[in-house]
């Protein structure tokens, strides 16, 4: 099978790309990111001499880039999006653009070269904030942030496109996701890695806001199911059956860590910040998968990965952009 995968030099995308050559030894893989300031050649070191696996730099808005590509692979999985719901509060351009009209130049090219199969790498934010029970894939859609109106947008085209033209499209709807090579402006890595620098943890409002934590290979298992055994026009929920606290959350790293509590620093709440996200996964368990990896387990895991791995993200931290970027928006951390 010859793969587009777009955004592999992220932080799920950069996993599942190791994930499938070291599955399958057949398989190749041509990776299209366009290096944003999330996008890190780093991540992907360890295979970058793999004969299975290419690079190439480019934008999936691009149109001549894209077909280009996408004449000579099977199938395409897009992970490439914008993604840190706080960016997309401060500024939704980009999101519209890489989200929405990204995933259009994609599906075109798909249905173009006729692709066996395409996969959008979806979220749980789509359904919006749910306060009891859990959201299968049938719940209706009721985004609240930028980020999940531009994926929410993203969903529905898929669905035009399958509908329309019989692209065989498939959605996976995720939960959060943690483990090695997260950008560390995501609440997990910024949490480690602000305590091991003893520097405070900002939490948003009463820190009582509940995510549905996932293993990042949980997430790739899940998705290799979908791409072998997915049925086109149909959505997979994947979640990682883990419901926590922020403030749980935010306790269980500093103890693992062996830090104080007065590390934690509460801050002003998220605009439109959702309180709950939870998922039901059992029409992806019909098809085999489940969750294998237990959370306190890959906790630890993760933060001595971050521990191990100074370097890897002490460069991000100390990236001119990303403190322009953290001055401009008056954000700590
Ligand atoms: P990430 O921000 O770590 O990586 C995104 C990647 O996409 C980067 O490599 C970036 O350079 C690339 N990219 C951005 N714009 C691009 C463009 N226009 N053209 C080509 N490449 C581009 O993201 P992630 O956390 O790995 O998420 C991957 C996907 O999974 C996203 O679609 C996201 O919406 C979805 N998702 C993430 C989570 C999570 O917890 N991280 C949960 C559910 C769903
Ligand atoms: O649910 C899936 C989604 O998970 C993905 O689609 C997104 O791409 C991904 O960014 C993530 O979104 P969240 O907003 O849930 O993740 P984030 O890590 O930004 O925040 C997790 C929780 O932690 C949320 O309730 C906000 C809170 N938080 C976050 C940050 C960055 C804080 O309290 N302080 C912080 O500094």
């Amino acid at each position: 099978m010859n793969i587009l995968v777009t955004g592999g030099c992220g932080f799920i995308g950069s996993n599942f790309i190791k994930y499938i050559l070291k599955k399958y030894s057949s398989y190749k893989i041509v990776n299209l990111d366009k290096l944003t300031y999330a996008g890190n050649l780093d991540n992907l070191k360890d295979v970058e001499k793999n004969k299975n696996y290419k690079f190439i730099k480019g934008d999936i808005c691009n149109k001549r880039i894209v077909e280009k590509i996408a004449k000579h692979v099977d199938c395409i999985i897009n992970f490439a999006a914008e993604t840190h719901v706080d960016r997309s509060i401060l500024e939704a351009g980009s999101f519209i653009k890489t989200d929405v009209y990204g995933t259009y130049i994609l599906l075109e090219a798909a249905k173009k070269y006729r692709h066996k199969k395409y996969i959008q790498i979806s979220t749980d934010e789509v359904y919006g904030s749910i306060d009891k029970g859990s959201f299968n894939e049938e719940s209706r859609l009721k985004p609240n942030s930028p980020y999940s109106a531009s994926k929410t947008s993203a969903d529905l085209l898929c669905r035009s496109y399958f509908v329309t033209y019989g692209v065989p499209v498939v959605i996976t709807r995720s939960s959060n996701n943690y483990g090695p090579y997260q950008y560390p402006e995501k609440v997990i890595p910024l949490f480690i890695t602000n305590a091991i620098e003893d520097k405070p943890l900002p939490l948003y409002g009463d820190g009582k806001n509940v995510r549905d934590w996932l293993y990042v290979m949980d997430n790739c298992s899940g998705i290799d199911t979908v791409l072998c055994k997915g049925t086109a026009g149909e959505v997979y929920n994947i979640g990682g059956d883990n419901e926590i606290t922020n403030i749980e959350l935010t306790k269980s790293i500093l103890k693992i860590l062996n830090k104080p509590f007065s590390l934690i620093k509460p801050v002003a709440d998220r605009l439109g910040h959702d309180r709950r996200y939870s998922l039901d996964c059992s029409k992806l368990m019909k098809l085999g998968w489940k969750p294998k990896r237990k959370f306190n387990e890959t906790l630890k895991e993760t933060i001595e990965w971050y521990i191990v791995n100074k370097k890897w993200w002490k460069k991000l931290k100390d990236n001119k952009f990303n403190q322009y970027y953290k001055r401009q928006y008056k954000i700590s951390g």
